[in-house]
Order: C-alpha cells, then structure tokens, then sequence
C-alpha cells in the first residue's frame, strides 16, 4: 500500500481541529500527523517532523500568518500549504498565495473538497519534488563523489574499525565525509566516535514521509572531526522500519552533499544489504586470515554474481593481517584470483583501547603504524578518485596529536 499523505493542523480553534481530523482521519491514505495552534507553531513542529501537507487556518494577525507561510514554503519546499480562511475578498486569496501557500480553501468547506484539496496538492508537490531530485541528483558534483561500503558476511571482521577510522582520517585531510551505521541491529558507530545517537534512522523514516537533503541534515550528527554520522537505530525492533527504498534515498542524497558516504554494514545479506551494494561505487569486502570468514566471504561474492551483480566494484581488504595466522595474503589472491586492495595490521589492544574511549586511534594517534596504514589506504583511494591528496595535509594529520 502507498504511504499515507501526513498532514499537520494549524488552527486557532481546537473544536475547527477536531473537525479537519474528523474529516480527513476517515481516508485511509490520509494521516494527521500533528496540531498546533498557529502558523509560527507548526514551524516550531516542522523542525521536528516533515508532514507533506500543513492546513493553516488564517488568525486575526495576517502579516503573521504571511510570514509563518513564506518561512515555511522557503524552509520546508516539500510540506504544501492549504490556507482555510472564511474571507472571500480576492485580496487575501492573492496574499496567501504569494506568500507561498498552494491553495486557499473557503470555511466551511465541504468534506469532498477538503480531501480532494489535500490529495491535489501533495500529488503537484511530489512530481515537482522528483524532477528537482532527479535533476540534482545529475549534477556534476555526484560523478566525484564515492559511496564506499564495507561488509562481510561474517561478524567482528573489522568493517566497523576499518570504516571509522577511514572516514576519520578523510575528516582529518579536509574532506566533507559521512557515515552511514546501516548495521540496522546493533549498529555501534557512536561509540566508536564517543557520540550520543540523539536522533536515528530509525527517526528520520518514521518522521519523514518525503526524505530531503534539509530532512536528512537535521538528523545527523556531527563529530569534532568535521565527520557526520547518521545513527542506528537503537532499538533492535526499529530496523524493521528501514526499507531498501528509505536506503537507496538516503545514500543518494548523502551522494550528493558529501566527498565521500561510508557505508557500514551488518553480516545479515538481506534486501538492504543488496540496494547498498547496488547503489556504493566501491564495496571493500573485509577478511581476517582465517578459513571460515574467506570461506564466508566467497559464498557471498558467488552469490553477488549468480544473482548479476557486477563484481567488479568489491576489493578486497585484510584486517589484523599477522604474520603467525598460518594463513598468507598469498592465499586469498589464489582464493579470489584477485589482488588484496589494501591490509591492515594487527594490534589488539592499540584498537580496543581506541574504541573504547571513543576516539578513532587515527586521530588519536595519527604517528602509529595502523594509523599510518589507514591514512595510506584513503590516499590510495584519494588518487584513484582522481582528487589528489594534499601532501601538506597528510603530513599535518599524521603528526599532529588528537585534537
Ligand atoms: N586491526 C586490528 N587489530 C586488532 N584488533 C582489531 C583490529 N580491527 C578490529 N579489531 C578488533 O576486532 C573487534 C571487532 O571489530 P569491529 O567491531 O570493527 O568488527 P565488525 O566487523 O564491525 O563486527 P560486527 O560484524 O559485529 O559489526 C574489535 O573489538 C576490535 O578491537
Ligand atoms: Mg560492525
């Protein structure tokens, strides 16, 4: 079934509210979402949630009402206004319209005509909110942006390790990075970074019926660093909330205001986990040398392919890579008969220690070998991006201590 149009409820007179609700509540594509009392009120609530459709009835201040509706039509292009007046002088219907509101509906109106108001309106808004997306989502700027996902199908490999600390060091060069904790379950993204998830995903699909890049900024949140974070869920129950859909839109919006989206992943290979490969432009698998995770790992790319997905876009990365696992670089090139992209070393407690005061150890200390090793790592990515890597940069963020 399609989503419902969200409405939220502007009026001064809580007995006209009660009405709206009672009216458009008997439609079950239409959900009201919210009410509050005036124009400057739902602006406060749209900071909040983004209803698709804001009915405001008009109060006896009208340069209020005309500034609450250009703030919000400026603000909030996505939430169409349907102003309920009982004046019918040209005059007002001319000024609400120019402040930006969609419609202007006479009181009392008839049950038929508010309903088929509200579906008009949202159905203009979104046809002319997809040409915008689309058209902005063409633009110059996303062919040089990466979306990068780690994954692996079996558990505590290392994406999370790898991908933090990876955007970390970007943040660090001077590169507008965010990461994505679609380790829907038990994402741990924050505590790596030593953050609060004051908002989720989880928040932004529930409160968004339209996600839009001004929606989608209110809901990350930001590191010392410069990185920004959107948050798993932090009740395990709330992936359920998260579609492939939600997914694909997110990312590709992230796409198109950050350098580089780093993706971090759960082992569970669902519909989310394909729309992300579908969507990253690089998908770095992650190994330790150890038989049953390459194993793992080799089931996973065999099934990318049976299913046809172009494989060529995933790299291999070995993690905790030392010398007396018995097990060889060598050998997973012979496994995958593909080159390891990129390695890291192995130090326990130098990571665990990092994670645990929820500082990356490549900002914690930028001058160790694994965090020389993950500088090199996004360089290399850097060049082949084709946006050269600031050698003063590198240098400054290698030995300057955390900050
Ligand atoms: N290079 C490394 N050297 C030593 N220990 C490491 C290294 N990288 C990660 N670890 C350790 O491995 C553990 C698991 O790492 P991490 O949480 O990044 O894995 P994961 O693949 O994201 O796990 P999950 O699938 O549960 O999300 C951590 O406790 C960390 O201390
Ligand atoms: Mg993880």
């Amino acid at each position: 079934m399609a989503e419902a149009i969200q409405v939220l409820l502007a009026h001064n007179l809580a007995e006209t509210r009660r009405m709206l609700r009672g009216v458009l509540s008997q439609k079950s594509d239409v959900e009201v979402v919210g009410e509050v009392n005036d124009g400057a009120h739902a602006l406060q609530k749209l900071s909040v949630i983004t209803p698709n459709v804001l009915l405001i009835g008009v109060s006896p201040n009208m340069s209020d009402d005309i500034r609450a509706i250009e703030q919000i039509t400026l603000q909030y292009p996505n939430v169409s206004v349907i102003v309920l007046s009982e004046h019918k002088d040209w005059y007002y219907v001319r000024e609400y319209m120019r402040a930006g509101a969609k419609d202007y509906l006479y009181m009392p109106v008839t049950n038929d005509v508010l309903v088929s108001t509200v579906h008009d309106v949202y159905n203009t808004n979104r046809k002319l909110h997809e040409r915008n997306t689309v058209a902005a989502l063409n633009d110059e700027f996303v062919h040089k942006s990466r979306v990068f996902t780690f994954v692996s199908t079996k558990g505590g490999v290392g994406k999370t390790t790898v991908a933090i600390n990876a955007a970390a060091a970007w943040a660090k060069l001077g590169k507008s990075v965010v990461v994505v904790d679609l380790d829907l379950q038990s994402g741990v993204d924050n505590i790596f970074l030593g953050l609060t998830p004051a908002r989720t995903i989880a928040d932004l699909v529930r409160e968004c019926a339209d996600i839009d890049p001004e929606a989608l900024k209110r809901y990350l949140i930001q590191h010392e660093s410069g990185l920004s974070l959107l948050c798993a869920p932090i009740r395990p129950e709330e992936m359920e909330l998260v579609s492939p859909a939600h997914v694909r839109v997110v990312l590709q919006i992230l796409k198109k205001m950050y350098d580089y989206v780093i993706v971090d992943t759960s082992p569970v290979v669902n519909d989310n986990f394909f729309t992300t490969y579908e969507v990253a432009d690089e998908c770095f698998l992650v190994h330790t040398l150890n038989l049953t995770v390459i194993k793992n790992n080799r089931v996973l790319l065999d099934l990318l392919e049976e299913l046809g997905y172009q494989t060529d876009k995933v790299k291999h990365v070995v993690n905790r890579n030392a010398v007396r696992n018995g097990m060889k670089i060598s050998d997973l090139h012979q496994i995958f008969q593909k080159d390891v992209f990129w390695s890291l070393d192995n130090d326990y407690s130098f990571v665990e220690q990092s994670i645990n005061q929820g500082i990356p150890f490549v900002l914690k200390e930028p001058h160790h070998r694994l965090s020389k090793q993950v500088y090199s790592f996004v360089t290399k990515l850097d060049t082949l991006r084709g946006s050269q890597p600031s050698r003063r940069g590198l240098i400054r963020a290698m030995f300057s201590r955390k900050r």
